[in-house]
């Protein structure tokens, strides 16, 4: 499993876990609009679905990012400088963070960040069999929320690595207050390399969420499947429809399931109504042009050092530094 965040996991039922997504699922589907959060289409099969979204011809980000990195590895290495901490947050874009690894020069440590104790024990191995003379401190954490790091070696410059476009799954607003987080994780000398899906033509865009081969439909609809088992909800698969479409206004991809009738369903023995047509508001996926993202990093303490971009200008990974004044 690659490129995947913290939200985006789906944890294994805890106690009382399953009361509080209960009253998240609730909550969400009372409001006006509907809405249900992205963390839910994470289940096992949702992970497997993504990873093929990330293969499929329509979807460009994943692809596009790697021959970023690809090229300007090098590059990236040189601006970040020796002595490098690299930390990863949500640990398992594993062939990006050898890209970067690979082209820095003698890197102090890798600090994968993962709230699956599992997958980061995974990461950790693969990471210290590849490199084995690499310092491998992993940290088991939401680093959606306020996040501490290790003792790292004296000396070490913080680089968080956060690849994917995951920043896009993010309102403005709380990738605003993540990218703060982070700022304050690293320090004042601290830097990171970000992956940005840009705004582009939106039939571009249209297509990526709308594949052919219906991959991004049914990413969307297991969010209901992993309702109906975790809740023992009662959606019936077939009253729901996959939308995604491209707001200007909002410059986000938006996803949704639209009611194809008049019905309602029990979610933790709760009833919820539908009217044929309205839809519950799965996912929102910003794309950013330039104002745009200095709008975002602004705010969190960062301006953008570096943008490196694709020969189509579809995507960048760039580099943010932490302004000196903030
Ligand atoms: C994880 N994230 C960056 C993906 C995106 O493109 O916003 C999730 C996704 N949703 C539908 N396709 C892919």
């Amino acid at each position: 499993m690659t490129t995947r965040m913290a939200w985006r996991r789906a944890r294994a039922p805890e106690p009382g876990a399953s009361r509080s997504m209960r009253e998240d699922v609730l909550a969400g589907l009372r409001a006006a609009p509907k809405t249900l959060s992205p963390k839910y289409f994470y289940d096992a099969t949702g992970a497997e679905l993504f990873e093929a979204i990330t293969r499929l011809p329509e979807y460009y980000p994943t692809r596009t990012e790697l021959a970023i990195l690809r090229t300007h590895a090098r590059d990236i290495a040189e601006r970040v400088g020796p002595n490098v901490a690299l930390i990863e947050y949500g640990s398992g874009a594993a062939i990006k963070a050898r890209l970067i690894l690979d082209a820095l020069e003698s890197p102090a440590a890798y600090v994968p960040v993962d709230i699956s104790s599992e997958q980061l024990a995974r990461v950790a191995s693969e990471r210290r069999r590849e490199y084995p003379g690499l310092r491998v401190l992993p940290v088991c954490a939401d680093y959606t929320t306020r996040l501490t790091l290790p003792d790292l070696p004296a000396g070490s410059r913080k680089v968080a690595f956060f690849p994917g476009s995951t920043i896009g799954n993010f309102h403005p607003a709380e990738a605003t207050a993540f990218l703060k987080r982070v700022r304050t994780a690293i320090g004042p000398g601290g830097a990171m390399i970000l992956g940005v899906d840009r705004r582009k033509d939106p039939q571009v865009l249209h297509d990526a969420y709308n594949d052919r081969a219906g991959v991004t439909a049914a990413f969307n609809r297991n969010a209901l499947v992993h309702l109906n088992r975790e809740l023992g909800a009662t959606f019936d698969l077939t009253h729901f429809a996959h939308r995604a479409f491209f707001s200007d206004a909002e410059s986000r991809i938006e996803m949704h399931l639209e009611a194809l009738v008049t019905h309602t369903v029990t979610v933790g023995g709760t009833p919820v109504s539908f009217e044929r047509g309205e839809t519950i508001h799965t996912e929102s996926s910003y794309k950013y042009d330039a104002a745009r993202l200095e709008a975002v990093v602004g705010p969190a303490g960062f301006a953008v050092r570096e943008w490196w971009t694709d020969e189509r200008s579809w995507f960048w990974v760039v580099l943010l530094e932490g302004l000196a004044h903030a």
